[in-house]
């Protein structure tokens, strides 16, 4: 087994062609022989996309929104990263997967094509949740920043670069939103984005509650939306990392509940930053109808 100074701020592993967080890279069998269960619940995001917002959504949805229940753990013991592993130090993700009862919410970040086979051979539900590329990639700096999973993130210019080449952690953020926009008619999918959700959150998890079949009366809804504000989960130790071992997170460096808004970019990129993104975007994205705000 790997000790913590082996992955901990270490440069990526390649699995199959994707640069992986060095600690999830170990024993990848244990990633693609994973067998899932068909009503498996799986919330998947390229990182910083709203992951911990909607993984929080859905855990309010199946409990009715009841304060205790939803308080039971922290997010990450309740939903658990499927890929996750920081090897003698937390207990993996596949390892708290296989003790959970069912229906089990699944995080990844994993791309379309390392997602382990047995989630679409069973019709698993999925719900991907997309936020524009200038606001993940000023989130993602501040994430390297202070998760010391990732290796340090450097300078802003070159690290802008390193997110239009696709070399961060779960490679590049164009083929991640495209591949998972693709899959999106063949699979029971509901794709969502991070802008709508902040615009009018009350529409958006109405959607999520009709993807997962239930029927929650209006005042339910509105507590959900209460409870899942930016505001509420920042405050809340169940959902703002704060119980993540200091070891890994340090939020004094930058907190996980950052800033919770849509076009934050604009306080970071320059203007000759914007106009190289522009151009390189423009290009990568001309083979998609994918379409996004990069501010509401
Ligand atoms: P910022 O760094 O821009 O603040 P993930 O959970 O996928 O890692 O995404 C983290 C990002 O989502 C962070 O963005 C975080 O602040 C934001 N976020 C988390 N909970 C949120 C909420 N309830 N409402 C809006 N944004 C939220």
């Amino acid at each position: 087994m790997a000790s913590p100074d082996a992955y901990l701020r270490q440069d990526w592993q390649m699995v199959c062609g994707v640069p992986m967080v060095c600690a999830f890279s170990f024993d990848w069998d244990r990633i693609d022989n994973f067998q899932s269960r068909p009503d498996d619940i799986v919330i998947s995001t390229y990182p910083k996309s709203g992951t911990t917002w909607m993984s929080e959504i859905v855990d309010m949805i199946l409990n009715d929104s009841n304060p205790d229940k939803c308080k039971r753990d922290a997010i990450f013991n309740k939903v658990p990263m499927l890929e996750f592993a920081a090897p003698g130090r937390m207990t993996s993700g596949t390892e708290q997967l296989a003790q959970m009862p069912s229906p089990r919410m699944v995080k990844t970040h994993l791309p379309v094509n390392l997602l382990p086979k047995s989630f679409w051979e069973k019709g698993c539900k999925m719900i991907y949740v997309a936020r524009n590329a200038k606001d993940v990639a000023v989130s993602f700096y501040h994430f390297d920043l202070m998760n010391k999973l990732h290796p340090e993130p450097g300078p802003w210019d070159n690290y802008l670069k390193k997110f239009m080449a696709g070399r961060m952690a779960f490679g590049s953020w164009y083929d991640h939103v495209k591949s998972w926009w693709d899959k999106r008619n063949d699979h029971p999918m509901l794709y969502l984005f991070y802008e709508d959700m902040k615009e009018d959150p009350k529409r958006e998890i109405k959607k999520v509650i009709h993807f997962l079949r239930k029927d929650l009366a209006e005042s339910v809804v509105d507590k959900i939306v209460y409870n899942t504000s930016f505001e509420q989960m920042k405050d809340n130790p169940a959902t703002n990392y704060r119980m993540a071992p200091s070891a890994v997170m340090d939020h004094s460096i930058s907190p996980f509940m950052r800033k919770g808004i849509a076009g934050d970019w604009k306080n970071h990129f320059t203007v000759a930053q914007n106009e190289t993104f522009d151009e390189d975007y423009k290009r990568k994205m001309a083979d998609t109808t994918l379409l996004f705000r990069m501010e509401i």
